[in-house]
C-alpha cells in the first residue's frame, strides 16, 4: 500500500500533508507531518496539484481557502472535528451582537463559515505571540475554545470574551490523572496541550502546542515525560526521542481523537486514485475565511 501511494503521488503531483495526532502508518506516508500551524504554512506554500489532507475536515477546509485553484481531497470527508463543532456560525452572528467594537479572535479548530466571521486567526502555537501583538487596550471575544482562550487571558493578563466550547479529547483529562501519573511517574517532567482545562495546566512544567511540545522534549535535560495531549503525537515523541520514555493515560478514555484516526492508508489510497471525496467551498466563503488566515501568516 505504501509503495502504491508513493507512485500514485509521483503521478498526480499530489503531496499529504498530516497531523501528528493520525496514525502511526499514515505520519509516515506523509510528505509533511505537523501541528495545525505548520500545516497551514506548508498549505500556503506547496505547488503540488493535489493536497491531500491527513487530518480533519477544518484543517481540509483551511487548506482549500489558501489554495483555492488546487484539489483538496480528504480521505474520509466525516472527520470532523467535536472543537470545530461547538460554535455554529449562526449562533456566534447572535452572541457577537453583545460585543461591538470587538476583534473576533478564532482559533484555527472552527468551521470555514465561523473564520468568514474572523478578524484573526490563531493556532495553540501563535496565540500568545499574535494576542501580545495586539494593543493592550483591544477589546477581543475569542472562540471557540473556552481553555485555550482562558489560558491566553492568564498568560497575557487580557479579559478576552470566552465562547464556552472544548475538545472532547483535550478536556476530559482532569488534576486527579495528571497528579495520579505524577505519582507513577516522580521524575518525569508534564507537557501539556493547551485545549486542556486550566487545572490539568496548572500541573504542567510545560504547556504548548504539539510542535512545541516536540520542540521541548528534544532539548529537556529530563528522560521521562508525561504527555498530556492526543496520543497520536507519541509517534513522533519516541521517532525523535528513542532513549527518552514517555507515559500517557492509557487506561482513561482522555487521549484518542476518534476523527484523525479515520484516516487510514487504504483511504488514502482510494482518495488519490479516484480523487474523491474532494473538499469544495464556494467563492465568498473562500474570500472572506483566507483574509483573517493570511492576517495570521503575516503576523506569524
Ligand atoms: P495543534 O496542532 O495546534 O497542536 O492543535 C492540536 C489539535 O487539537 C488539532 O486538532
Ligand atoms: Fe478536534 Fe480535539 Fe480531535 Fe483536535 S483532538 S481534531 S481539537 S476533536
Amino acid at each position: 500500500m505504501l509503495d502504491k501511494i508513493q507512485k500514485l503521488k509521483k503521478e498526480k503531483n499530489a503531496i499529504i500533508l498530516a497531523h501528528y495526532y493520525t496514525l502511526p502508518e499514515v505520519q509516515e506516508v506523509a510528505d509533511f507531518v505537523g501541528d495545525s500551524l505548520a500545516l497551514a504554512q506548508k498549505a500556503a506554500q506547496t505547488d503540488a496539484d493535489i493536497i491531500l489532507f491527513a487530518g480533519v475536515h477544518f484543517m481540509a477546509e483551511t487548506a482549500k481557502m489558501l489554495n483555492p485553484d488546487k484539489k483538496v481531497l480528504i480521505p474520509d470527508m466525516t472527520a470532523g472535528c467535536s472543537l470545530a463543532d461547538c460554535c455554529d456560525a449562526e449562533e456566534l452572528k447572535r452572541f457577537l451582537k453583545d460585543y461591538p467594537g470587538h476583534k473576533v479572535l478564532a482559533y484555527i479548530n472552527c468551521s470555514a463559515k465561523v473564520k468568514t466571521m474572523a478578524d484573526i486567526i490563531v493556532t495553540s502555537g501563535n496565540a500568545l505571540r499574535i494576542v501580545n501583538a495586539l494593543p493592550k487596550d483591544e477589546k477581543i471575544v475569542f472562540v471557540p475554545d473556552r481553555n485555550l482562550g482562558s489560558f491566553i487571558n492568564e498568560t497575557t493578563g487580557r479579559e478576552m470574551v470566552l465562547w464556552d466550547g472544548a475538545c472532547h479529547v483535550h478536556d476530559k483529562w482532569n488534576a486527579e490523572k495528571v497528579e495520579q501519573l505524577k505519582k507513577e511517574h516522580p521524575n518525569a517532567e508534564v507537557v501539556a496541550h493547551p485545549e486542556c482545562r486550566s487545572e490539568v495546566l496548572a500541573c504542567a512544567d510545560f504547556v504548548g502546542s504539539t510542535a512545541a511540545m516536540l520542540k521541548h522534549v528534544a532539548v529537556s535535560p529530563k528522560s521521562e515525560f508525561v504527555v498530556i495531549t492526543e496520543n497520536g503525537i507519541l509517534h513522533e515523541l519516541k521517532k525523535q526521542n528513542p532513549d527518552k520514555q514517555f507515559y500517557t493515560a492509557e487506561k482513561c478514555a482522555c487521549g484518542e481523537c476518534e476523527y484523525m484516526k479515520q484516516n487510514n492508508l487504504e483511504n488514502i489510497y482510494a482518495a488519490l486514485l479516484n480523487e474523491q471525496p474532494e473538499l469544495l467551498l464556494d467563492g465568498e466563503t473562500i474570500e472572506k475565511g483566507k483574509r483573517p488566515i493570511v492576517r495570521m501568516l503575516e503576523m506569524n
